[in-house]
């Protein structure tokens, strides 16, 4: 039998701008296709309006491709087209922060794929854009959204592991273990890139500020094993990309932190985990068992006494019971869905992006904390942060 529509749909739609149609183009874009029959019952409705990148060629059979209902090649037009509410901006690095604060100016909501910006003084005028606009910004640390990560948020909040004395964070890749590969081969981008710091440490910072609190002081090694790769970083002739960086972290709470990131780790494909150490309890979580939450939770008795593995799939926890029955296992691609929605959600219905969004203001410290392990490693100091 053949379905007709029963009439107009009473949502509003949103209409997507996104930038850029590579990796995280397509990822963006899967997130709009599926948000309206995942989340059926609620007031969003995602329309992809414009797609727009540099390449012609790509841009056109993707925007066929993917269901744009047009395209362009530049991004001025897509910043100030009438017929789109939401910039997504999934460009390479130094391609975020002129767009993001053209589109904010126009009135626009902005999404911005992480790092926000490579200079912190760029990422500044994003985030005093998004303080001037009365739209909503967005910068992309997905991780927030898979669901063991929120309830480790939720857990860490109500006091059930205590007063959290520890992390330790890694990000670790090996995309670029082969000696033999140039900086654009070892980091998989056609684009300058910026490092292994600013590309995935960024994320592990995220995770740190997420999790236990605001960053007070850092100290760090930022290293390019391979020198050849040390090339100017892109958007910043000041710095390099590194590949491999380890911090100590001091936290205002008095919590202790280390975190290390790396592109060079032969044999990791994409591994962020940490482990949180309170008085009355330890969590951890990584990225390549993203369903579990391993807990250990002091109760007095002995016997058991160590982490168990909780599977985080039931309806009753967090961002699940719009998904699968029990069991039913989420992955990397779940948390972009996830984030979208609640992004546009509250854009739909006015609602606040803190504490479990990352806002402008929330990239542009990671900026800061990027730019203060860089100064730490090249002076040998501890560095205080000033936001
Ligand atoms: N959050 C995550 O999970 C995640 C993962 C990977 C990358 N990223 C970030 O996403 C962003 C994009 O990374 P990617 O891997 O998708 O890169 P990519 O190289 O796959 O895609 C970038 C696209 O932008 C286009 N482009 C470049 N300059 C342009 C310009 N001036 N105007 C219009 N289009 C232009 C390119 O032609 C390309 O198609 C980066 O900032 C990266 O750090 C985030």
């Amino acid at each position: 039998m053949t379905i007709r529509p029963t009439g107009p749909d009473p949502k509003k739609p949103l209409r997507m701008g996104v930038l850029g149609c590579g990796f995280m183009g397509k990822c963006h874009t899967n997130a709009y296709k599926k948000i309206p029959y995942i989340y059926p019952a609620a007031n969003v409705l995602p329309r992809l309006s414009l797609l727009c990148d540099k390449d012609e060629r790509k841009v056109q059979a993707e925007a066929v491709r993917y269901g744009f209902e047009r395209y362009t090649t530049d991004w001025t037009e897509l910043v100030a087209d009438p017929e789109v509410d939401v910039v997504d901006n999934c460009g390479p690095d130094p391609v975020h922060p002129e767009p993001c604060i053209a589109a904010l100016a126009n009135g626009k909501h902005v999404i911005c794929e992480k790092p926000m910006a490579i200079r912190v003084a760029d990422a500044r005028r994003m985030r005093d854009a998004a303080r001037a606009s009365s739209a909503k910004a967005m910068c992309t640390f997905n991780y927030r959204f898979m669901p063991a990560v929120r309830l480790a948020k939720d857990l860490v909040a109500s006091g059930r592991i205590g007063v959290v004395y520890q992390m330790r964070v890694n990000y670790l890749q090996m995309a670029g273990h082969d000696p033999s590969l140039s900086p654009n081969q070892a980091w998989y981008s056609a684009w300058p890139h910026s490092g292994g710091l600013q590309g995935i440490g960024s994320h592990a910072i995220d995770q740190c500020r997420f999790l236990v609190g605001e960053i007070k002081s850092v100290s760090a090694l930022v290293r390019t094993f391979n020198k050849d790769r040390a090339i100017a970083s892109a958007g910043d002739p000041d710095a390099f990309s590194d590949e491999g960086t380890a911090a100590v972290l001091e936290f205002e709470n008095g919590a202790i932190g280390v975190m290390e990131s790396s592109v060079v780790a032969t044999g990791r494909k994409n591994y962020l985990s940490w482990e949180i150490n309170g008085s009355k309890g330890s969590l951890r979580w990584d990225l390549e068992h993203p369903n579990s939450l391993h807990a250990c939770v002091v109760t007095g008795e002995n016997s058991l006494f160590g982490f168990s593995e909780v599977n985080v799939t039931e309806s009753f926890h967090p961002y699940s019971g719009a998904w699968w029955p029990s069991g039913h296992n989420l992955g990397w691609e779940h948390g972009h869905i996830i984030e979208k929605f609640h992004f546009l959600d509250a854009v739909a219905n006015q609602k606040e992006l803190s504490p479990f969004q990352a806002t402008f203001e929330d990239g542009y410290r990671v900026a800061v904390i990027i730019d203060a392990m860089r100064r730490s490693s090249l002076t040998g100091q501890r560095v205080e942060l000033r936001y």
